[in-house]
């Protein structure tokens, strides 16, 4: 069965950053409504700049490896670089995945808006408007590419 190219399997097999940060800047969880899967996202912020960050993903084996490769394309990178990460950009760096999966690349992306979004709230600078506009979110659905995409 070729459902998974060698680079999703290899990631999922052997997952970068997992593990939790403790005392983290920001901190994101997102469920994904399809399938129920969950995925904590902590990062650890200094200076604009996201110098750790670690994942724990209860979901599948497309969850677990955009997960892992996200934390990898985010790390190093600033707050404004790591918001413009997309799911598709996951997709890609993934070298792609299964129709029926691409949704879950998108908690790889809501759950860093998400963490990028509490570490926000805590510095306590920006309104809940402004932040949620910054980031991408919406106060409606944590998760709203998801809601989107229906089950094939
Ligand atoms: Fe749930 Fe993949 S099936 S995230």
């Amino acid at each position: 069965m070729e459902l998974y190219n060698e680079k999703v399997i290899e990631h999922y097999s052997n997952p970068r950053n997992v593990g939790k940060i403790e005392n983290a800047s920001g901190v994101g969880e997102v469920g994904n409504p399809i399938c129920g899967d969950i995925m904590k996202m902590y990062l650890k912020i200094e200076n604009n700049m996201i110098v750790d960050v670690k994942f724990k993903t209860f979901g599948c084996g497309a969850a677990i490896a955009s997960s892992s490769v996200s934390t990898e394309m985010v790390k190093g990178k600033t707050i404004e670089e790591a918001l413009t990460l997309t799911n598709k950009d996951v997709i890609k760096e993934l070298g792609g995945l299964p129709p029926v999966k691409l949704h879950c690349s998108v908690l790889a992306e809501e759950a860093i808006k998400e963490a990028i979004a509490d570490y926000y709230r805590k510095e306590g600078k920006l309104s809940e408007e402004e932040i949620l506009k910054k980031c991408g979110l919406t106060n409606q659905e944590k998760c709203s590419h998801c809601a989107d995409v229906k089950e094939e």
